[in-house]
């Protein structure tokens, strides 16, 4: 299946936009990767790829936007963390060489790519046997509030299921994601075999973000 990259026309804006945030997934990791080859999933330009990498990961990003992988070569080209950035579209394996991971992160990404069931199944595929995966997530229940608009379009409701643009500033803004109910992503995740282990939600006022962690089967 194609799909579309759609931060390439926004590769400047989102990079500028994106420089002073903490990935979400950071503090919902071990603080210690040592010896693990990790995937980052839809890397965007490597902010959480690096973090891993810190934290002794070896690490392997991947994302469909050239624009974004181009700025993350660029990082590593001049702090090099021994980071490998692949092309590909996360909702398959073309890019995978066999080699199973030990864990799979998608930080803030998963409303980002099209083909939900695709991306799950591509997760479970390329971990080993009780690998596990973390996705965290722009909160599905979020109802909006100051400046932000709800995580559904404002035209329908919270079952309203497809990608959408805010028509303002941020990242639904310039680049739209999809909507999708908190159970379309975690049927995603069942559906795909994978186990649930714990479930975060952040800011908890109002959360902004959900945060999931999951394990392959052994
Ligand atoms: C909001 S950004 C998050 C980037 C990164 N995970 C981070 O935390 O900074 C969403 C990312 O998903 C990527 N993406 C969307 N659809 C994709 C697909 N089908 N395959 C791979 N990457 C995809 C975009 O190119 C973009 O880099």
């Amino acid at each position: 299946m194609t799909t579309t990259a759609w931060y390439d026309s926004h590769a400047d804006w989102y990079v500028t936009h994106t420089q002073e945030w903490q990935p979400t997934a950071a503090d919902f990791l071990p603080p210690d990767l040592t010896g693990q080859a990790v995937l980052d999933l839809a890397c965007g330009w490597g902010q959480l790829s690096r973090v891993l990498a810190e934290r002794g990961a070896a690490v392997t990003g991947v994302d469909v936007a050239e624009q974004l992988l181009a700025r993350a070569r660029d990082l590593e080209q001049a702090e090099p963390a021994g980071i490998r950035y692949l092309a590909g579209n996360a909702a398959g394996t073309r890019w995978w060489d066999g080699t199973p991971f030990d864990g799979a992160v998608c930080n803030m990404a998963l409303m980002d790519i099209d083909d939900l069931p695709g991306a799950m199944s591509a997760v479970a595929r390329v971990l080993r046997p009780g690998g596990w995966f973390v996705f965290t997530l722009f909160h599905p229940c979020f109802p909006g509030r100051g400046d932000t608009l709800s995580s559904w379009p404002v035209d329908g409701g919270y079952g309203t299921e497809r990608r959408w643009t805010t028509g303002r500033d941020g990242v639904r803004g310039h680049v739209g994601a999809n909507h999708r109910m908190v159970s379309t992503y975690l049927n995603a995740a069942l559906r795909a075999g994978l186990e649930f282990e714990e479930f975060a939600e952040r800011d908890t006022d109002l959360p902004q973000a959900l945060l999931v962690r999951c394990r392959r089967p052994r």
